[in-house]
């Protein structure tokens, strides 16, 4: 067999994750392990120390857990630049514009340069960041047998193979998930199956590059065409004077119907992001998915609007704002809606604290005491411990207005 073709779990190999954060880190503990050697690349030198000290920058408590495991100590080591490997695994952002809203690869690109100087033939390059259809084929190939002089896939395996962890329950989701494993051929499939076969318990399913970009992207646009078919529903709602929960209710008693949940907009790294990389390969093609980011987007400025008519104009008025993640049960605030709602209300000089249970920093000893003198109590978030926190509040909370009903 040739040296390429070698499966991975037979020759236990050095994985050289570059990018350890919320994607990148979980995947390099699991294979950590799973007993094979893993470098953790970053160019942030806090979190390479943090690896190599067993403390993990991002979440706390559930990598925190992950990596204190002796397993895991032994066979994983932070690293400032790209080591020479067998498989190596590019989990950097991939963010958009924030006026063009067009992809930014700048990251993929600099980190799949990084790694051309330590590639050899035979080595295997995945890339786990989300990215538009045929960046895999197209951009990422090309770097590669640019700057290396090696062929794609001839003497380099090439695969995409997206994420779907959900932060909160990476631990569980990134073993049970099924997993898109889209070689750029066969050979690199397998190859990537191998490799993430040492970890992964759900389905490996193999599929092409293209397939796994496009469909990786599909899924959060599904979500984010979901979620502002809800916030139309509570607009059309408001309009017509009836409660949004009891029409979404009603509506999901249909057998094949389900509304989601209308909230203060859709937050996050990748919802109200990836949309806009199929908007940027299809433009023609896309409309639908465009005016669901419209929709979702305008959600914190309705917010705002529905919070000044309860202050009904009031001076001066206080507000206690509870949740500050950018979705409930989690603690992650990246582009957290909430966090606008916020700034559109200091903006019209409304002064607003906010708390968040469940965000490091953010939270209270007690709700009662903060929202003591409060005109109003708003929740941005709905956190389940929100609600515990209400009860125990009991009566002696100001008014309080629901904006994410549970
Ligand atoms: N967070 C999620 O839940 C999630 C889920 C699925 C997919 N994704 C996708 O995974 C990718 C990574 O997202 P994330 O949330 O892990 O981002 P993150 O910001 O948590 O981590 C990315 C890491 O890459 C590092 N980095 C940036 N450029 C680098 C370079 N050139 N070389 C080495 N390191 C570099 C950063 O310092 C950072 O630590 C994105 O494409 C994202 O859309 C994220």
């Amino acid at each position: 067999m040739d040296a390429a073709r070698v499966p991975v779990r037979d020759v236990l190999p050095h994985i050289v994750v570059v990018g350890v954060g919320y994607v990148g880190l979980p995947a390099a503990v699991m294979w950590a392990k799973a007993g094979l050697s893993v470098t953790g690349v970053d160019i942030d030198p806090s979190i390479v120390e943090g690896i190599n000290n067993g403390r993990h920058h991002v979440t706390g408590g559930e990598l925190d857990r992950m990596l204190s495991d002796p397993a895991v100590r032994d066979h994983l080591v932070g690293s400032a630049t790209p080591v020479a490997g067998d498989a190596f695994i590019v989990a950097v952002p991939t963010p958009v514009d924030y006026l063009t809203k067009r992809p930014d690869l700048g990251a993929v690109e600099a980190a799949v340069r990084s790694i051309c100087p330590v590639l050899t033939r035979g080595n295997l390059v995945v890339i786990e960041s989300t990215i538009p259809p045929l960046t895999t084929s197209g951009l990422v190939k090309e770097l590669i047998e640019r700057e290396t002089g090696l062929k794609v896939p001839e003497d380099i395996l090439l695969a995409h193979c997206p994420e779907r962890i959900l932060p909160g329950a990476i631990e569980h989701e990134i073993v049970h998930n099924d997993r898109l494993i889209g070689g750029i051929d066969d050979a690199s499939t397998q190859a990537a199956t191998d490799l993430y076969a040492t970890f992964v318990k759900g389905a490996l399913i193999p599929t092409s590059a293209t397939a796994a970009e496009t469909a990786k992207i599909m899924e959060n646009a599904s979500r984010d065409v979901g979620i502002a078919l809800a916030n139309e529903c509570a607009l059309i709602c408001e309009k017509v004077g009836v409660d949004a929960s009891e029409v979404i209710a009603l509506a999901n008693r249909h057998p094949r119907v389900n509304i989601l949940s209308p909230g203060i907009g859709v937050g996050g790294h990748c919802i109200p992001v990836d949309p806009w990389f199929l908007v940027d390969v299809a433009p023609a093609e896309t409309r639908l998915l465009r005016a669901a980011r419209v929709v979702n987007d305008e959600m914190p400025k309705r917010a705002a609007t529905r919070v000044r008519t309860a202050l009904n104009g009031k001076r001066g008025a206080r507000v206690v704002a509870l949740g500050a993640a950018y979705k409930r049960e989690c603690d992650d605030v990246r582009e957290a809606p909430a966090r606008d709602v916020v700034r559109l209300l200091q903006a019209t000089g409304i002064t607003v604290e906010q708390y968040d249970p469940l965000v490091p920093g953010m939270g209270y000893a007690s709700l009662a005491e903060v929202a003591k003198g409060a005109d109003l109590v708003i929740i941005l978030v709905h956190h389940a411990r929100i609600d515990d926190d209400i009860a125990a509040a009991g009566g002696d909370l100001p008014p309080v207005l629901d904006l994410d009903p549970r």
